[in-house]
């Protein structure tokens, strides 16, 4: 785990290739989408399971602000078992590592036998998937091995980034805004690779830790998204039990979990949420919570950890965000003397129900 999660630079870089060349149009060679069938499209859907439907969520975020088209994400078992409101209207895209997971292979033969198009994207060429979708693009994170996904989740919404780039651009929508963020998207393999130093501050932290029972993650828009995945990489390899929340539904029955000593994570990324992001986190201090948070912003408060990490666009910033909550995970399962790469019941890919 800890060699894919160093692997990032290389994996997002990969991921980027040649799709983005500046000052021109991205460039999808396997994908023909036209103008026309873009503008039938009224609904997209995105289906995953696990990390990757947390990479879906930032999918939503990307594909919502540059197309202004309506995303909903939804978890392949959900999805498969509930009859979806789909038609040739609607474009699902199936988001998966390797190619191969059940739930979500069944979601995607729903939604072509009710007319949509489909499109996968997968890490495994030649995957079970992509021989059912209309259209497969390629995340290129290499061989992921560990049980808790890392590399692919990153390479994933790096590549929903720029796939809602170039859907965008067919569109002819937000071309400014598309500009800006494939520059933002061509800094992130070195991004990655500053935000990887903070592994010793995070290995320290993670001794303090370890021993605790349960952990709390929140977040607001892009930072929530990363507060589940951070839960859920905690849980998967530690088996500390943490739960995600949005940092404004805490008031509503959370926090009377809040007590003296209980770690709570905090992701803030986005200028315009921080200080409301600020004021719950302060609510958590006063009931006793040690606080530990990744940031790219200056904040002039006293919490017990602060993880700095380079500044970003805050619809791509979950790239950056996430790693420093992947490296927790990692040593607080070390400190533990835990199996990091084969955690207990779990299987790298799911591919019964
Ligand atoms: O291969 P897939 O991306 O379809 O796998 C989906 C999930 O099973 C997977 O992301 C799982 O949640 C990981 N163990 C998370 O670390």
């Amino acid at each position: 785990m800890l060699k894919e999660i160093n692997e990032q630079p290389k994996s997002v870089r990969e991921t980027i290739g040649s799709r983005i060349v500046p000052n021109s149009k991205t460039v999808f060679p396997d994908l023909n989408l036209t103008k026309e069938y873009l503008s039938s499209i009224n609904k997209v859907f995105i289906v995953a399971c696990g990390t990757a439907m947390h990479a879906g969520l930032s999918g939503k975020t990307l594909i919502e602000s540059l197309c202004e088209i309506p995303v909903e994400v939804e978890a392949a078992s959900e999805f498969r078992y509930r009859n979806p409101i789909i038609n040739e209207k609607t474009l699902c895209i199936f988001v998966t590592q390797s190619g191969e997971t059940a739930d979500t292979i069944a979601a995607l033969k729903l939604a072509k036998s009710k007319g949509a198009k489909t499109l996968a994207i997968s890490n495994v060429v030649g995957s079970s998937i992509t021989r059912e979708a209309d259209f497969t693009v390629y995340t290129h994170a290499g061989p992921e091995i560990a049980v808790a996904s890392t590399k692919a989740y990153t390479s994933q919404i790096t590549l929903l980034a720029i796939l809602a780039i170039h859907f965008a651009e067919i569109l002819d929508k937000n071309l400014e805004k598309c500009e800006e963020l494939k520059n933002d998207i061509l800094l992130l393999p070195n991004q990655v690779e500053e935000t990887l130093k903070t592994a010793e501050q995070i290995k320290n932290f993670a001794q303090k830790v370890y021993k605790e029972k349960d952990m709390f993650f929140i977040g607001r828009g892009a930072d929530y998204t990363v507060a589940l995945e951070g839960s859920l990489k905690l849980k998967e390899i530690s088996y500390i039990h943490s739960e995600a929340y949005p940092s404004g539904e805490l008031k509503h029955g959370p926090i009377a979990l809040i007590e003296n000593g209980v770690t709570v994570i905090s992701v803030l990324t986005n200028r315009l949420l921080v200080e409301k992001s600020i004021s719950n986190i302060q609510e958590v201090i006063t009931r006793g919570a040690k606080t530990f948070i990744v940031t790219n912003q200056e904040l002039n408060h006293e919490f017990d950890e602060v993880i700095k990490i380079p500044k970003t666009n805050s619809v791509i910033a979950p790239i950056l965000s996430i790693i420093p909550l992947q490296l927790l995970a990692y040593y607080i399962s070390k400190e533990k003397g835990l199996d990091v790469d084969k955690p207990r019941n779990l299987a790298k890919s799911v591919t019964v129900e």
